[in-house]
């Protein structure tokens, strides 16, 4: 097609915003979900079967944050529906054999005490109990008496030893709103973050270095909160209310908060009718793409909007108080113990420690009636123990206009600064405390709105620091007063070796942090952060994507929570916090998209990193410390599986970096790492021609016992294409001969060994071949066309017969939420088979764009699986790696790994909705949206973010734009729907280019 008409727009761009306020900026942050939660709700732990997951709290250091069988998950409770459990009658001589969850011995041989524990768990509908069990069993012993709680009713058979019962039962409990089970994680990349959940409680910290190679997080903290004092300045009434809907102190909360997160940005909306101003607030931190350093700014900023809609003037008090000093329900691991003291408090005990030079940090709990205190010469690693409260010597200084910064000198990971700083202009005014006693903060507060009278702190040892900003609004005026919360713990450790932060390079202390977003000046750079995430959400927001996918996209980038960087030069990451291995490249390559984009840098260093590790023989090692569940290795004891999909993703990854970066001293580099990685792929492939009882990520069914699977195939041939492709770059036409000739063998063999029509019109790739005969259909079989067609590969076998397998994907192996992992092999009652691995839905909706299915169609499947956690659990920010299907229990629900990243290939899907072809080596980037015009869609490249968009002309032609929003861009070839732009392109942030065809 010919372009016959073009415009460059060049530097139009108009700095809009420039001029707007800091609460219009705030006020035009906008979200995709939204969570009510009202003072008058019932939420309660209800204890359900899961395989693992991550506790709130974690009670081991230096391991996995595991929990296995059962975990609480947060419910809604109604309280107008019954609640009743019971079990009646009781069958004698009966067993329910299979369906157990857990096995539990009873406090004596009752088995009415099966009835109690039954009722326990939210999981179990039926029991089984034997006064003397025949076999050790779960937790149960071997001639002891044991419950056997069943996840769902298997048929019974006769058992003269066994009693059981089905249960009666209710569930008055529904999933929570959004916001409870999970909000966004607010703070820099890789400085730890915090929640700020909708009830306005905080939970899930790790600022402090915590991490499955050390202490664990703090689940929850209980007296962090934000509060707020109103005041009518004509009447000189006052009101006080912690932003909570279930406050813990002796004040009023919010009537009902509304919860919405796009991250890194939590928004609260109080809404209140006694409450005398409109108020959200917003909780964030900084992320800008493109600039790394400044991501990892290691603070969180509360910034209050109040709207005076009366006619009289109002004065606002903003606090926030953090007992950064003490850690409920938190021991320290440490046998240096210097002294033992009888103490009343635990604040008797800090202080205690404050006092003694040689004590570092403290415990204190209550054993056989006696209150104890030990104080300890070292800071041991914090973990959850119900009735222990422990801290780390500290000191608070403030004088009256600076910060208020806790000081935790030493070179422990718990040893830094806290930093509370409210950001001041000429009409608003700051006062800051601390205190032991919380209620007495509070108290004052309430009747002064703020600590006017304490003027200079200085090296003062107290559980609580609080700061305020006070100010007045007048009638109809709005206004925002922001705190800024900042943390500056240099010192990480991996088990006992010590890895500074890289944040501790950019800055000398926490103070500076502070500085570097100009909390000392005016609100200007407060502005800066805000259009910075702005910029980056309006990608998403202002395209035609469908909304649950601009969410997903949005939101899913919350996976960076678990992100380290060390001041050495090594990224590293946790395949998740519950399974503690690192980095492993199949793993890895699941979630890379968004940090391939953002933040380039951090995956060139996994890929040099994964190629130093690479064997004699070619194989690229699964990842950079093994593990999972359990202890956590000794940092970079690499090592892992022979798998399918880690050199093939290696091989994959090195073509995906160079097209989309242009970096060919990165190809240079990684090269000779690809032809042995190629050595092996080909070496272990002899027999059949193609991958032979290799691992895959998909672990649990053990697919390496059979001779190929269809996965490792289709891994296979995308890498034999990649291959393809590199060895041409590198005129390596000995590498090119080996990879071609094998590609064509690979197809033969899959066409001959793995294709099965199962009728005249239907037919799928088998799971593997093998078996007991079974023709078991492997949903995501196709993963590697899916990373063959995002890297520009193509189509790599029979499109039609690929469409085909789809098909019987949907028609073999769909369910509510999602697309069950393998059908064919074992009863729907297994959960090992019978499971929803986050990526199948994605990669279905990704393959169907691909091939041309209508949109909305084609997206069913991804829908599908992303609001199940979205709408259904409301749980956003705490995506799984597994969701249960039906069949035994909990259809629906988390069953394994916790905050993680399978679901993150979604990220496929807006390259193939925009048909998108990038090879910045040759200067080529091509669109082929799925859509008609009119559209607006992301064009997504590393440090290169923009948008295209196409508007229909009455001559039937389409003008077609490209805008870049963030990074530069030369091009040679620029084309949209085989539309090329009339010449060469070269943009910066802000410009664009529009042309008509
Ligand atoms: C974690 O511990 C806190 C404090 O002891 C407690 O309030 C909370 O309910 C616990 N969380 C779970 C999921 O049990």
């Amino acid at each position: 097609m010919l372009s016959i008409h073009s415009i460059i727009l060049a530097s139009i761009f108009i700095p809009i915003i420039s001029c707007q306020t800091i609460y219009e900026l705030l006020d035009s942050f906008r979200f995709l979900n939204e969570g009510t939660i009202s003072s008058s709700d019932i939420y309660e732990y209800q204890y359900e079967f899961s395989a693992y997951t991550e506790p709130e709290n974690v009670t081991r250091e230096k391991f996995a944050w595991v929990e296995e069988s059962v975990r609480p998950y947060l419910y809604q409770t109604d309280p107008t529906e019954p609640l009743q459990c019971n079990s009646y009658p009781l069958l004698s001589g009966t067993d329910l054999p299979g369906a157990d969850f857990l096995s539990i011995i009873p406090s004596s041989a009752d088995a009415s005490h099966c009835v109690t524990l039954c009722c326990t768990y939210m999981s179990c509908v039926a029991w089984s109990y034997a006064s003397l069990a025949p076999a050790d069993f779960n937790g149960c012993k071997k001639q002891q008496p044991c419950c056997y709680l069943k996840a769902y009713i298997p048929a019974s058979s006769h058992n003269p030893n066994i009693i059981s019962a089905i249960m009666n039962r209710t569930y008055p409990y529904n999933h929570p709103p959004t916001g409870l089970r999970s909000a966004v994680p607010l703070g820099g990349i890789t400085t730890g973050s915090i929640e700020l959940r909708g009830d306005g409680t905080f939970h899930e910290w790790t600022v402090e270095n915590q991490s499955p190679a050390a202490a664990a997080k703090f689940g929850v903290v209980d007296d962090a909160l934000l509060a707020i004092r109103l005041k009518n300045l004509e009447t000189n009434e006052n009101h006080t209310r912690l932003i909570r809907t279930h406050p813990n102190h002796y004040f009023k909360g919010i009537d009902t908060i509304k919860y919405h997160g796009s991250y890194p940005v939590s928004k609260l909306e109080l809404i209140d009718s006694t409450l005398i101003a409109n108020m959200d607030l917003y909780a964030y931190s900084t992320l800008k793409v493109g600039d790394l350093n400044r991501s990892m700014t290691p603070a969180i900023i509360f910034s209050l909007n109040i709207e005076n809609p009366n006619d009289y003037s109002i004065s606002v008090d903003f606090m926030f108080n953090v007992p950064l000093s003490v850690q409920i329900d938190q021991t320290r691991l440490s046998k240096n113990v210097i002294q033992q003291i009888t103490s009343n408090t635990y604040a008797e005990c800090l202080s205690f420690c404050d006092r003694n030079n040689l004590c570092v940090s403290w415990n204190w709990f209550i054993t056989d009636n006696q209150n104890t205190c030990l104080l300890y010469s070292d800071i041991g690693n914090n973990v959850y123990l119900n009735g222990h409260v422990s801290g780390v010597r500290g000191q608070w200084t403030y004088n009256q206009t600076g910060p208020l910064v806790l000081n935790r000198p030493g070179k422990m990971a718990a040893n830094g600064q806290y930093l509370l700083w409210p950001f001041l202009s000429s009409d608003q005014t700051m006062t800051a405390t601390i205190d032991n006693d919380i209620n007495n903060l509070l108290s004052n507060f309430s009747t002064n709105g703020g600590w006017f009278q304490q003027t200079e702190i200085q090296g003062s040892a107290a559980a609580n620091g609080a700061v305020s900003i006070s100010t007045k609004l007048q009638p109809g005026e709005k206004k925002t007063v922001s705190i800024l919360f900042a943390w500056y713990f240099p010192h990480h450790y991996w088990l006992d070796l010590p890895l500074d932060n890289y944040y501790s390079l950019l800055f000398n202390n926490v103070t500076d942090v502070g500085q570097s977003i100009g909390i000392d000046k005016t609100d200007s750079q407060l502005k800066i952060i805000v259009k910075d995430i702005l910029t980056l959400h309006n990608i998403y927001f202002n395209s035609s994507l469908p909304d649950y996918l601009v969410d997903s996209l949005i939101n899913s980038v919350s996976h960076m929570r678990s992100a380290m960087y060390f001041s050495n030069g090594d990224w590293r990451q946790w395949e998740a916090y519950d399974c503690n291995d690192v980095d492993s490249v199949h793993n890895d390559h699941q979630r890379h998209i968004p940090y391939i984009l953002y933040f380039p840098e951090t995956e060139k260093i996994k890929m040099y990193t994964w190629a130093k590790y690479q064997q004699a023989d070619g194989m690229i090692q699964e990842t950079f410390s093994v593990g999972c569940m359990g202890d956590t290795a000794p940092y970079d004891q690499h090592g892992g599986r022979n798998m399918g999909d880690v050199t093939t993703i290696f091989i994959l990854e090195t073509l995906e970096l160079y097209r989309w970066t242009n970096d060919f001293t990165f190809l240079k580099d990684m090269y000779p790492h690809v032809v042995a990685g190629i050595q092996w792929q080909l070496s272990v492939s002899t027999q059949l021609g193609l991958p032979e009882h290799l691992e895959c990520t998909y672990d649990i069914p053990n697919m390496s016992q059979y001779p190929t699977t269809t996965f490792n195939s289709f891994m296979h041939l995308a890498a034999l294409r990649a291959c393809m492709e590199l060895s041409y770059i590198m005129n390596d036409t000995v590498t090119y001969g080996k990879c071609s000739k094998s590609f064509i063998i690979a197809i033969k063999q899959i066409n001959q060994l793995l294709w099965y029509n199962d009728s005249i019109d239907t037919g799928y790739f088998l799971a593997y071949t093998g078996g007991q005969g079974e023709k078991a259909i492997f949903t995501d079989a196709l993963y590697g066309q899916v990373l063959a067609f995002t890297y520009g590969l193509g189509p790599l076998y029979n499109i039609s017969i690929m469409k085909k397998h789809l098909e019987s994907e949907v028609r073999l192996a769909d369910t509510p939420y999602g697309l069950r992992m393998l059908t064919g092999r074992e009863p729907l009652t297994n959960p090992q088979d019978n499971a929803i691995w986050m990526g199948a839905s994605q990669d279905w909706s990704v393959l169907n764009l691909w091939f041309d299915m209508d949109f909305n169609s084609a997206l069913i499947q991804s829908e599908k699986g992303l609001n199940n956690v979205r709408l259904t659990l409301n749980d956003q920010w705490n995506i799984h790696g597994l969701y249960a299907a039906d069949g035994y229990g909990i259809g629906g629900k988390p069953w394994i790994t916790s905050h993680y990243g399978f679901h993150m290939v979604l990220w496929h899907l807006p390259f193939a909705i925009a048909g998108q072809y990038t090879d910045l080596s040759r200067g080529i980037l091509l669109f082929s949206p799925k859509l008609r015009s009119p559209f607006t869609l992301p064009a997504l490249i590393p440090n290169t973010l923009g948008s295209i968009s196409a508007t229909p002309l009455l001559n039937g032609q389409s003008s077609y734009t490209f805008s870049l929003t963030v990074g530069s861009l030369s091009l040679n070839i620029l084309a949209i729907n085989n539309v090329k732009y009339p010449g060469s392109i070269n943009l910066t942030a802000g410009q664009s280019v529009q042309w008509i065809g």
